[in-house]
């Protein structure tokens, strides 16, 4: 499938087959495909939790309000990303730059960073966004259904799994096949209104 046919058909399923499987094979080309998603200085914030442990995908479930795609997905994907990748990440995403390079991305980084508790957040949230939607469409193009995922208790969902303090959750994504066909898109905003020539 290419890329807008995948974007046009990507939808969100809330009802899968709770006995469709996930290879491992395709589970890692899905994760090695969002893995691919760029990220803000290329600092790589994200970890995917696959939570396959029965308990823990109740508990999401629970702390999302019994919204049952989560136990019924094949896959079922917390997208985190690391608030500290400025210091963690650093070196790896600057392998390859010459030493002057390195040195200059390193003080950079640093100027964005520290001591900017919302830069950190921001930037890793979305980072892990975008990962989360091309975690989707690589699914969609594989012909399975997803849905993002961030309605649920953070809290409770990190307890869950076992999140560190310097991570957030950017969304989870349900993936697996689709029991319905979802309904026709609803009505979207007019072009003219979402889109703006040079500025408000
Ligand atoms: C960040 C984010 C969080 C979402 N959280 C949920 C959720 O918790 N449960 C749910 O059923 N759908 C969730 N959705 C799906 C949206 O409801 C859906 O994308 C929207 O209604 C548009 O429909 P479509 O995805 O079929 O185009 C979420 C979507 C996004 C982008």
């Amino acid at each position: 499938m290419d890329t807008l046919k995948a974007i046009e058909t990507r939808r969100s399923v809330r009802q899968f087959d709770p006995h469709a499987k996930i290879d491992s094979a395709t589970e890692r080309a899905l994760i090695e495909a969002a893995r691919m998603a760029p990220s803000a200085y290329n600092l790589q914030h994200c970890s995917f939790v696959v939570v396959r442990d029965r308990a823990i995908l109740e508990k999401i479930e629970k702390a999302a309000g019994g919204q049952k795609q989560v136990c019924q997905a094949s896959l079922y994907v917390v997208v985190c990303a690391n608030t500290q990748a400025w210091k963690d990440n650093l070196q790896i995403s600057a392998a390859g730059l010459p030493e002057p390079a390195k040195q200059a991305k390193a003080m950079l980084v640093r100027a964005v960073f520290e001591n900017n508790e919302r830069a950190c957040r921001d930037e890793a949230v979305r980072s892990g966004a975008l990962a989360a939607q091309t975690l989707m469409l690589a699914a969609t193009a594989m012909g399975y259904a997803t849905n993002a995922m961030t309605g649920f208790d953070h809290h409770e969902v990190a307890k869950a799994i076992n999140m560190p303090p310097t991570h957030v959750i950017a969304m989870a994504v349900a993936i697996g096949k689709p029991l319905v066909t979802p309904a026709p898109r609803g009505e979207q905003i007019p072009y003219e209104k979402a889109v703006l020539q040079d500025h408000f």
